[in-house]
């Protein structure tokens, strides 16, 4: 039986597990999926660099990979687990990046409206109780007809794809283990993403499965008026 995330205790729980999710996830593999949500960021337009949000960014890998992709963004990642913006610490001086750890709640985000032009998050939603909340923060700190960026696990994967995946046996322990937790903590089908963004303001949405169809990469713009 897994615990309930969904209560005051899951800051807690994901601090026991900073640890072992660092050890899985610090490799190539997973490293290059979470840089692969840069390649939907818009060009730079102006000579400044874009501000990008990466919430719920664990123990870093996942900004890391994104910064890899484009060194030309001013990344920011936000966790609510102290534990694992310790071990992002660790992970972000070892990779030589420059990005800013900040500790925070994602549906209390300690930014003014429209800070950001891109938020992106990787394994983040589906571990969230108040999904609508999150959503609303997202859409209020970026910028308008700002992009936002996630890969989330898709309800109809099949775990029978995990063998044959490109990656060594880290990754597909990695994968296997995400197919699992989704189990218990959350899967999303196109349309409950769909209606999802809908409602909290989001158009131009683009929804593609990824990672053999166990999870989605979706896309989407945040409108000048919330709904
Ligand atoms: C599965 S990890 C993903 C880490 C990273 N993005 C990656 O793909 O490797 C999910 C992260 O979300 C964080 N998290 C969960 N709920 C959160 C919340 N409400 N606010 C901020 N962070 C949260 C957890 O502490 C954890 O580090």
């Amino acid at each position: 039986m897994l615990p309930n995330l969904h209560t005051k205790w899951s800051r807690r729980l994901f601090n026991l597990a900073a640890a072992p999710y660092a050890w899985m996830t610090w490799q190539d593999t997973w490293r290059n999926h979470c840089g692969s949500l840069a390649v939907h960021f818009p060009n730079p337009t102006h000579p400044q660099s874009l501000r990008v949000l990466d919430l719920g960014i664990g123990p870093g890998v996942s900004g890391i990979g994104i910064v890899e992709q484009r060194p030309d963004v001013s990344l920011v990642g936000v966790d609510f687990s102290e534990q694992m913006l310790r071990q992002a610490q660790g992970f972000v001086k070892r990779s030589g990046k420059s990005i800013t750890l900040i500790r925070a709640d994602g549906a209390a985000l300690p930014f003014s409206d429209k800070t950001f032009d891109i938020v992106t998050h990787h394994s983040f939603l589906y571990l969230v109780s108040n999904r609508s909340g999150v959503l609303q923060e997202i859409h209020r700190v970026l910028k308008n007809n700002g992009r936002y960026v996630m890969l989330e696990p898709n309800e109809d994967g099949r775990f029978s794809v995990i063998p044959s995946m490109e990656g060594n046996l880290r990754f597909k322990l990695s994968m296997a283990l995400w197919r699992f937790f989704s189990a218990r903590y959350g899967r999303f089908t196109e349309t409950q993403l769909r209606k999802l963004l809908e409602t909290t303001g989001f158009d131009n949405i683009t929804i593609l499965p990824t990672l053999g169809g166990l999870g989605w990469i979706v896309c989407a713009d945040a409108r000048k008026q919330a709904v």
